[in-house]
């Protein structure tokens, strides 16, 4: 049975780890070091892990972010294990980082995403907001 609950310091080396797996999986995912682990614990509900036999299966992060003298939440990582997917724990991490900042006085939650989890976080009340496009600019 997988364990949805706030990440703590012996699971540092895990997280990293973890990353690294979410890093090889996704070209654009950047790794974290052990500092962007321990700097997000200091502050209650930034850091949710999933865990299953005391091994790390997934875990969601963010920030609290002010701009132009508006707080407001960022999810900014969001990974489960390959093995792990489809049974829901994506779900579940979310809704514990939402539960943590809903009724805390911040009024807004966001994030970036690629556009094929436009669907996955619509079902948790996110609306798209803005279109962020590239190109290359190679020869
Ligand atoms: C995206 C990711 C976190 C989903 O994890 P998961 O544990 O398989 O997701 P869940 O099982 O909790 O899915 C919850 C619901 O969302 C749906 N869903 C999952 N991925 C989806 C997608 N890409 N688009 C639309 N819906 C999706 C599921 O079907 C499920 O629906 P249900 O409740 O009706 O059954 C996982 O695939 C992953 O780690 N991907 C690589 C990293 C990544 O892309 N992270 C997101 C960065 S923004």
């Amino acid at each position: 049975m997988v364990s949805i609950r706030p990440a703590d310091k012996s699971d540092l080396s895990n997280l990293v780890a973890l990353d690294k797996k979410a890093h090889a999986e996704k070209r654009w995912w950047s790794a974290q070091g052990r500092r962007y682990f321990i700097k997000l614990m200091r502050r209650r509900g930034l850091l949710f892990v999933a865990e299953e036999h005391g091994s790390l299966v997934g875990y969601v992060s963010g920030d609290v972010q002010a701009v132009k003298g508006k707080r407001r939440v960022s999810l900014e990582n969001l990974f489960v294990e390959r093995g792990y997917r489809k049974k829901k724990i994506a779900k579940r991490l979310v809704n514990s980082f939402i539960s943590a900042w809903t009724g805390k006085g911040i009024k807004e939650m966001i994030l970036f995403c690629p556009p094929q989890l436009e669907g996955f976080y619509n079902r948790f009340g996110f609306k798209l907001t803005v279109i962020r496009m590239k190109r290359r600019l190679t020869a």
